[in-house]
């Protein structure tokens, strides 16, 4: 394990039973809906959520990838949520999107990107969270699919970063203050 890294929080067999959990879960609300499936990853830190899920989907479904930024270098929330990569197709009244993010913290990324996507005109919009944490929550907010509930603590890998890195970690850790208090 790394030496920044302070504690496992989720191994990677948590990982994939919490993965296969969810699909079975939005395989069974989604069968035969009459839509297209958009799984909308939320760059960067969903990526390798993402292509965990898709893959134990066993309904058909389309990806497409946004990427906003409410968090600066640090370790704390900016408060505005800013589109740094919109989505570009322009048939969102045929699509059910899912949106995937890595994990929820203030609620600000989330609850403004189904606001967002609905006023795009989406035929439906929910949400899948691989991480929540419940204690951080500044806006009122529940995603569909959640992951893990966990504590107030920065965690990485898994996709998650601190300051772009650790996300190649196949697990998900809690790292070391002294790597962000520095
Ligand atoms: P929210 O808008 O405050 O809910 O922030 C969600 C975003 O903050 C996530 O997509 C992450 O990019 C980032 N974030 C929040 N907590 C953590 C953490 O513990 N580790 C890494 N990134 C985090
Ligand atoms: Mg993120």
């Amino acid at each position: 394990m790394r030496e920044e890294i302070q504690k496992i929080l989720v191994d990677e067999k948590e990982l994939d039973a919490i993965v296969t959990r969810i699909a079975g879960e939005i395989d069974r609300d989604y069968r035969g809906r009459g839509k297209r499936l958009l799984l909308l990853c939320i760059l960067k830190g969903s990526v390798v959520f993402t292509g965990d899920l898709m893959k134990k989907l066993t309904i058909p479904v389309e990806i497409d990838f946004m990427k906003v930024s409410s968090y600066g270098a640090g370790t704390t929330s900016s408060g505005t949520v800013n589109i740094i990569l919109d989505i570009l197709r322009k048939d969102l009244d045929q699509c059910d999107i899912l949106v995937i993010e890595d994990i929820i913290d203030s609620g600000r990324t989330l609850a403004y990107l189904v606001d967002y996507l609905k006023l795009k005109g989406a035929n439906s919009v929910k949400t899948v969270t691989l991480l929540d944490k419940p204690d951080r929550r500044v806006v009122d907010f529940e995603p569909d699919y959640i992951g893990k509930i966990i504590p107030d603590e920065f965690v990485v890998g898994y996709g998650l970063d601190y300051d772009e890195r650790f996300r190649e970690l196949p697990f998900v850790g809690v790292l070391k203050p002294e790597v962000y208090e520095k």
